[in-house]
């Protein structure tokens, strides 16, 4: 076991649905805690690049265009094992899949608009809080 942060987002699905109180209260449940946040709107250079690992993929247009839609809330998430925990409080990436429980099988419409991102390995978070946060931002308890 090992405090780890992880990148989270919630998606222009999520903010419009309402569920940010939702999510973020199931983070803090789920033992983890919120130590940056911000509200944003990415406009799309921001969000191919943030996605750019997915850029050869044939949904990643409407991928991007769906993330721009509207803002989305970024924040760093700290814990043990806080990138497999908030996997978890997530639940799959296709909300048929997810468990019973879990953000996107209670709020996703489908696996596109699936409420909320997580980094899925230690160099990903790294990267993804790099590429929202400054050092400065991040409250590390
Ligand atoms: P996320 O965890 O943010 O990582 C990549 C995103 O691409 C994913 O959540 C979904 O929003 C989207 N995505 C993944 N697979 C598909 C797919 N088959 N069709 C459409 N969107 C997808």
């Amino acid at each position: 076991m090992s405090i780890e942060q992880t990148l989270s987002i919630v998606k222009p699905d999520g903010v419009e649905k309402n569920v940010i109180g939702e999510c973020f209260r199931r983070f803090e449940k789920g033992g983890l805690k919120i130590i940056a946040t911000k509200m944003i709107h990415m406009d799309r250079a921001k969000a191919e690049g943030f996605y750019a690992v997915h850029k050869e993929r044939p949904f990643f247009d409407s991928l991007v265009q769906f993330m721009t839609r509207g803002p989305v809330v970024v924040s760093v998430l700290e814990g043990e094992n806080a990138i497999a925990k908030n996997r978890e409080i997530m639940g799959a990436t296709n909300p048929e899949a997810a468990a019973e429980g879990t953000i996107r099988k209670d709020f996703a419409s489908n696996i596109e608009e699936n409420t909320v991102h997580g980094s899925d390995g230690p160099d990903t978070a790294k990267f993804e809080i790099s590429y929202f946060f400054e050092t400065n931002e991040i409250f590390s308890r």
